[in-house]
């Protein structure tokens, strides 16, 4: 028995979510209020005897491990953690080698967290701190931030900081590590911070990583010092702020993001505390995928300034060009498109005034950055905004550049529906036929498609095993499978892989994997417990059948399609079940809604079906896509 589920199995879902949700009996399952959206009535609904929960309002659903991930924000290591400590289950026996690095990294935070008191204390007290506390007032800072975010101050000194950890037992090898000492070419250390505002980064759970240091003074440079990577402190996974954000984030059911420490701290110090930045980086997908896991609605809240967005922007493309800056890549907007129907998020973006950062808006005016967020438009709109700003929509050659520049970012969204709706909007407001628009796409789609498609030849399953299990197995062996796969199943009007589609200990190494595409510095092995992290060298060490790709793509639709199948049906029983149970109150928040959410369920089966059976029969898949 792997330990996920022998932690489910000594945990009951229903105690569980107990703890977080008022329960009432509602015929042999439970109800109440769904914890991860605002509602009034119940739909929220525990099935003990599958031990299985499901809204059917926000239509989230899974076992006891999405639950705790979900309701917690936890990754899946977390919630294995958590989960196993409850259920008095040893969840990983760890090799001496890995036991000596968690000591390091809790020793390494202990420094940390000194280092943060040292500070904190000299800001409060020290007389050499009194340029620091009058600049933070300035700044619009109450002491009670001041404390809440536990800034502090460092000395004008080369070795205050050294000194000071050194009586506290710390090696100066470990204040290295640490990322808190720089290295003399010549032999010997100093403090890196010296002469700053000093800006504790913790990761979510609150643990202090790593540090950033301000300036006093306009002129010197850099502005802002940080901590290097150590670790520790991994740049493109940490958001300032989240830890403190977490709760509003899923409260509010929406996540912004601003650029800086100041544009963090002081939206949370108004109240708006939904508010985290990444640490003068991109974006990348691992920010995107701790935040998906609260909410599906992110706000990008930008200063046009640094958008580059002025006169740089003639098209996309150059526009990536132009903006060689910190922040990039979130202008890449291939990208965010595509973590959008990857992740199933939504990106909307906010503009704000010219030259003003969100700290000062909200200082000035709360009402008018409340404004600002709520007019946030979706990322596609934005672009098409800014490109109307940039050319001049009303003559030919103005209109031919827009359009150029927009296919590309049409084709990248995955949903057809959405996809038509801009290329019908962009076509209306440019005055031009809708159908010429959509026939540029689909133009520009069949020359991948007639890239992509190959004659598959019917054969027997190559593997024959749990769909899961086979899924991830062949995905594992040909990671760009993937694209193929999503593009082939958008291609038939279905989602894309998701984390619906794998439940239990494979959606673990489906997450795993995923962050490992996401950053090639992270092994899949020290994500995953050691029977999951087993199991995934054993799928690694077992060579697949020869076969080419068009047959393993054939096989991974196949499986998929089968997994999706099944599930349908599962969420399709637990539909009846509900019905079954009578008269009971199970059913009268959610009577209207039911019957019409199982017709979806059973268009939603059929779709699959058909798909399925032309994946299976390449006749029909011909006839199909041959037009
Ligand atoms: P900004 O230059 O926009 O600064 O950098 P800011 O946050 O508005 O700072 P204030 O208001 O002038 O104090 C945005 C973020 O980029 C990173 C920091 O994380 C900063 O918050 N940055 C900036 C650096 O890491 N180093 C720098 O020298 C400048
Ligand atoms: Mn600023």
């Amino acid at each position: 028995m792997s330990v996920v589920e022998e932690i489910k199995e000594r945990l009951d879902l229903t105690d569980y979510v107990r703890r977080y949700v008022n329960l009432k009996k509602a015929g042999r399952n439970f109800k109440g209020l769904c914890p991860f959206h605002n509602e009034k009535t119940p739909s929220f609904f525990v099935f003990p005897e599958s031990q299985h929960w499901r809204c059917f309002g926000c239509q989230r659903h899974g076992d006891i491990f999405s639950f705790a991930m979900e309701y917690n924000g936890w990754d899946f290591r977390t919630a294995l953690e958590e989960l196993g400590r409850l259920a008095g289950v040893e969840v990983r026996k760890m090799t001496p080698e890995q036991v000596r690095a968690g000591e390091e990294k809790e020793r390494l935070m202990h420094l940390l967290h000194e280092a943060a008191e040292y500070y904190h204390h000299l800001l409060r007290t020290a007389p050499q701190a009194q340029a620091a506390r009058t600049y933070l007032e300035r700044r619009g800072f109450t002491q009670q931030t001041i404390d809440e975010f536990k800034l502090g101050y460092s000395l004008p000194a080369w070795e205050a900081l050294r000194s000071h950890l050194l009586t506290r037992g710390f090696t100066v090898a470990e204040m290295l590590k640490a990322g808190m000492l720089v290295e003399r070419e010549r032999g010997g250390t100093y403090d890196r911070f010296r002469d700053r505002v000093m800006i504790p980064i913790r990761d979510r759970k609150g643990r202090i990583v790593a540090f950033g240091g301000r300036v006093l003074s306009p002129d010197a440079q850099p502005k802002y010092m940080n901590s290097p990577q150590t670790v520790l402190f991994d740049k493109s996974r940490i958001l300032f702020g989240f830890d403190k954000a977490l709760r509003a984030i899923r409260e509010n059911d929406a996540a912004v993001i601003v650029e800086g420490y100041m544009d963090v701290m002081i939206p949370h110090q108004a109240g708006y505390r939904n508010v985290v930045a990444p640490m003068g980086t991109a974006l990348t997908e691992s920010h995107l995928r701790q935040l998906h896991r609260l909410t599906r609605r992110i706000i990008l809240a930008l200063d046009p300034d640094a958008a580059g967005i002025h006169a740089t922007m003639r098209s996309v493309e150059t526009a990536r060009e132009a903006l060689e800056r910190r922040w990039e890549p979130v202008f890449n907007a291939h990208g965010l498109i595509g973590y959008e129907g990857r992740l199933d998020v939504e990106i909307r973006v906010a503009l704000l005034p010219d030259g003003l950062d969100p700290d000062e808006l909200i200082l000035q005016d709360p009402a008018r950055w409340e404004r600002i967020i709520a007019a946030a438009e979706p990322i596609v709109r934005f672009y098409f905004h800014q490109l109307l700003q940039q050319e001049n929509p009303r003559e030919p050659k103005g209109k031919a550049r827009i359009v150029e520049a927009m296919l590309p970012l049409l084709q990248d969204i995955p949903n057809p529906v959405e996809r038509e709706a801009y290329a019908q909007e962009i076509a209306m407001r440019l005055g031009l036929d809708p159908v010429l628009l959509l026939d540029q796409l689909r133009a520009r789609e069949r020359v991948n498609q007639v890239h992509r498609r190959q004659v598959v030849e019917r054969t027997r399953p190559l593997l024959a095993e749990e769909p899961q299990a086979f899924l991830l197995k062949v995905l594992l062996h040909y990671p760009h499978l993937l694209e193929s796969l999503d593009i082939s199943l958008v291609r038939d009007e279905l989602h894309p892989v998701e984390d619906e589609d794998f439940d239990g200990p494979y959606r673990f190494i489906w997450n795993a994997w995923l962050e490992t595409l996401a950053d090639p510095g992270v092994e899949l092995d020290d994500l995953l417990p050691d029977d999951l992290a087993a199991q995934v060298r054993q799928w690694l060490n077992t060579p697949l059948p020869e076969a080419s790709e068009a047959l393993w793509l054939r096989e991974v639709r196949r499986a998929l399609l089968q997994r999706r199948q099944s599930s349908l049906r599962e969420t399709m029983r637990q539909f009846h079940l509900l019905l079954l149970d009578g008269p009971g109150e199970a059913r009268e928040p959610i009577d209207e809604t039911l019957l019409s959410r199982l017709n979806e369920l059973r268009e939603r089966l059929r779709r699959i079906q058909y798909v399925l059976a032309k994946t299976l029969n390449p006749r029909l898949e011909r006839r199909t896509y041959g037009g």
